[in-house]
């Protein structure tokens, strides 16, 4: 049996998470849920938006499932102390909830999906995409200060050690999942030494794997091919800015944000989750599109080694969406969250029984 640290969140949180438990339960894969409290409803109950108990016993599990957290206050801070923490070390703090379970897991890589499927309106059409995102650095370690009334600097770091971990990843993530090709996507003919080491990086990695095609391309380069070409990218790796921009850029060619399944991988835990927010302005009506949680639910499986349960949700959501009669409104439909979970877990069950 798995144990699973599960963290509904805010919002559309509970009432996807719900969905993609039914959905996952439908398969038969034996999981003990281990329910904890984390997002603003955890502020609201216990004072803490990441309280200590769920930070310790997510790390205990080495796997947490979570519903999407809301961040209300833009000035807090998350210090929280996982059990086995010396009283008298200074815990570290982070800006989120959120952050703080990727950081503390160890996390080092994010994975975003974003496909398009048969019968969901979409602006491009052909995309199957993984992108593979380092999380810890570049210009997204906000070092950056004023030189002047009106010029003002920010520093962008890029290590070997990050970057052998991320493409590493990325290529291991290519051959578990029988994917055929990594693109390295940086700017190094002008970012010559920090874009340069980790497109250098990429190529030493790549000589490890021969069975996978390997090549790089610039990250304008790259934009302009998912909307012109967007069968071409399977599997892409890249530093932390060009990521953030370029999985909000697939999850938009895709359809909708409800389609996006993410993950985090750590050394000491991952944490599966989809791509977008809270969606307050749908919560509570029943609406949302469970399909990011549910398929976030099936790479969780895939990493707990239940290939088979993963393939079959993923079988499952795409025979689903090839209906429009089960598309909630986000993809033009007036399906409900129950509608669509239900149409998944009959065509689970009725793949189950045959
Ligand atoms: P959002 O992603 O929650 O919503 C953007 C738009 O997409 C909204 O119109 C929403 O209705 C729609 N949408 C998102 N997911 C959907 C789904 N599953 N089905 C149907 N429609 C969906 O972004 P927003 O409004 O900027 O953020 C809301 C809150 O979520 C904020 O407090 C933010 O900090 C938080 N957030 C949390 C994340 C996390 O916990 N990983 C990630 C991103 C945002």
């Amino acid at each position: 049996m798995h144990k699973v640290a599960l963290m509904k969140g805010d919002g559309i949180g509970p009432e996807i998470v719900d969905a993609a438990v039914q959905v996952i339960e439908a398969t038969g894969v034996d999981i003990d849920w281990i329910h904890l409290e984390g997002g603003q409803s955890a502020r609201k109950k216990l004072g803490a938006s990441l309280p200590d108990e769920t930070l310790s016993t997510y790390l205990e599990c080495g796997v947490g499932f979570k519903g999407p957290f809301s961040v209300e206050m833009e000035d807090e801070r998350v210090t929280p102390r996982p059990r086995g923490v010396s009283k008298n070390k200074q815990p570290r703090s982070y800006n989120s909830a959120t952050n703080a379970l990727r950081r503390e897991g160890g996390g080092f890589a994010a994975v975003r999906l974003a496909r398009n499927y048969r019968g969901v309106p979409a602006p491009i059409h052909g995309l199957d995409v993984v992108i593979v995102r380092e999380i810890n650095e570049d210009i997204y370690v906000a070092s950056e200060y004023t030189v002047e009334d009106d010029t003002a600097v920010a520093l962008k770091i890029i290590t070997r050690k990050a970057s052998e971990a991320v493409v590493r990843f990325a290529f291991e993530f290519a051959k578990r999942n029988r994917r055929k090709r990594v693109t390295a996507v940086h700017k190094a003919n002008v970012l010559k030494q920090t874009d340069g080491l980790f497109v250098r990086v990429a190529r030493e990695i790549a000589c490890n794997y021969p069975e996978i095609e390997f090549n790089d391309r610039f990250v304008d380069a790259s934009c302009a091919m998912i909307v012109s070409n967007p069968s071409w990218f399977d599997v892409a790796v890249m530093p932390n800015q060009y990521g953030d921009i370029m999985s909000d850029l697939c999850a938009a060619a895709a359809g909708s944000l409800g389609l996006g399944a993410g993950a985090t991988y750590g050394t000491q835990a991952c944490l599966f989750e989809p791509v977008h927010g809270t969606a307050p302005d749908i919560a509570g009506k029943g609406i949302a599109n469970p399909v990011s949680q549910i398929l976030s639910g099936a790479l969780m499986l895939r990493h707990l080694g239940e290939e088979q349960y993963a393939a079959a949700i993923e079988l499952a959501v795409k025979d689903v969406l090839s209906e429009t009669a089960n598309h909630t409104p986000d993809l033009g439909g007036n399906a409900t969250t129950q509608k669509i979970t239900q149409a998944i877990v009959d065509r689970i069950s009725g793949h189950n029984s045959r």
